[in-house]
């Protein structure tokens, strides 16, 4: 999979990919990450790539010129299954967009800022627009870290079986069941007596009772 990332702001992004899971992805040849500056492509002497509203009001928007000029640039280059737009008014992220995402070949993610872009921008071509939850970040940049971190993950061949996807939360719509290391019993406080018993069946169960248990009790809503 390879992921574009358009951005004003690429040093603040770079870290998360340089760590665990992500930079071992990249190192297996399964997740290719490029940056592209905006100001890059900003077409004026000062590199600026924003602008005031039209109609008035506080805060700058995101001219539509640089933006075109590179996802135009990469258009050329490949083909892209899928722009994203990061914002707070996008779909809210979940695992299912997550798995689905994580299937495709090449994409695009553009970070805002500001006000935001361009109306323009996102009618002629943004694919999908994504929100990681109702609160306003500075910028599109953090939530486009956690959008690649839940992608990638999940790109088959990126998680080994002690690290694997299938038993975290949301992957069957449930929450995950509690879990205990040594020591088995920490000043009194006791490991539930099941998951010392080695009877595994007895412990899946166990667990199934616990996530749907836990599920009921935090997030009904998944279970409907
Ligand atoms: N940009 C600013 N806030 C955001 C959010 N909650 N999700 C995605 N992008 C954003």
């Amino acid at each position: 999979m390879r992921i574009d990332i358009i951005t004003i702001l690429p040093d603040l992004m770079k870290s998360p990919f340089s760590d665990s899971i992500l930079k071992r992805a990249q190192s297996k040849g399964l997740v290719d990450i490029h940056f592209h500056n905006l100001r890059d492509y900003s077409t004026n002497k000062q590199k600026s790539i924003d602008d005031y509203q039209f109609g008035g009001g506080a805060g700058m928007v995101m001219m539509i010129e640089p933006i075109d000029l590179c996802i135009s640039k990469l258009k050329s280059e490949r083909d892209y299954q899928e722009i994203i737009y990061m914002t707070p008014d996008g779909e809210t992220l979940n695992q299912g967009i997550a798995n689905t995402l994580s299937l495709k070949e090449n994409i695009i993610i553009l970070c805002g800022h500001y006000k935001g872009v361009d109306q323009r921008v996102r009618d002629l071509f943004i694919t999908k627009e994504i929100s990681i939850g109702d609160f306003v970040l500075s910028g599109g940049e953090l939530a486009a870290n956690v959008l690649c971190d839940a992608v990638i993950r999940l790109i088959p061949g990126v998680l080994n079986d002690e690290t694997s996807a299938l038993t975290d939360s949301f992957q069957d719509n449930l929450l995950a069941p509690p879990v205990y290391t040594r020591p088995s019993d920490y000043k009194g406080n006791k490991v539930p007596d099941i998951l010392l018993s080695g009877n595994f069946p007895k412990i899946e169960e166990w667990r199934e009772e616990q996530a749907y248990q836990r599920t009921k009790e935090r997030r009904p809503d998944l279970l409907d």
